[in-house]
């Protein structure tokens, strides 16, 4: 099963220009307790390198283009995210990693939880760790 969980927004648009809706609980699939974004992001400069053990998001490309590298231990895919009406979802216990942001991307990032320093794994070992344990269970 492929990592990448797209979600496709309707766009609402008309001739005065485009206009997607976001709904939690009906067109993303949690509540919604924080909405973050990056802008005047650096060409060559990566971020993310981590997974969540519990917060789930949705990341949209609103502008510009970024590719997110995602591994659930086992397995590794890219998608490249440019368009502002195509989500995707990572779940917990996913590594993140973005990279190739264009200049003028605006990242969008909507988040079923506050913002929790704790919830981070920001070890590569760790979360091959955390993932191990969670099969063991
Ligand atoms: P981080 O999530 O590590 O950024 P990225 O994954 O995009 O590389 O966050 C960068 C810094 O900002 C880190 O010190 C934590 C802080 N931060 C908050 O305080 N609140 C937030 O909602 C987020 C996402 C980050």
């Amino acid at each position: 099963m492929s990592l990448i969980k797209k979600i496709e927004f309707k766009n609402l648009g008309d001739a005065r220009g485009d206009l997607v809706s976001i709904e939690a609980n009906k067109n993303i699939p949690f509540s919604v307790n924080r909405v973050y974004y990056l802008v005047n992001t650096q060409v060559g400069k990566s971020r993310g390198f981590h997974a969540h053990k519990k917060l789930q998001q949705v990341l949209i490309c609103l502008k510009g283009r970024c590719t997110v590298t995602l591994d659930d231990g086992k397995s590794r895919e890219e998608v490249v995210l440019n368009s502002f009406s195509e989500g995707i979802l990572i779940d917990s216990l996913i590594w993140r990693e973005m990279h190739d942001f264009t200049d003028d991307c605006v990242l969008l990032v909507i988040a079923n939880e506050y913002y929790d320093e704790s919830d981070y794994i920001r070890s590569y070992t760790h979360f091959l760790e955390e993932i191990g344990s969670e099969h063991n269970t």
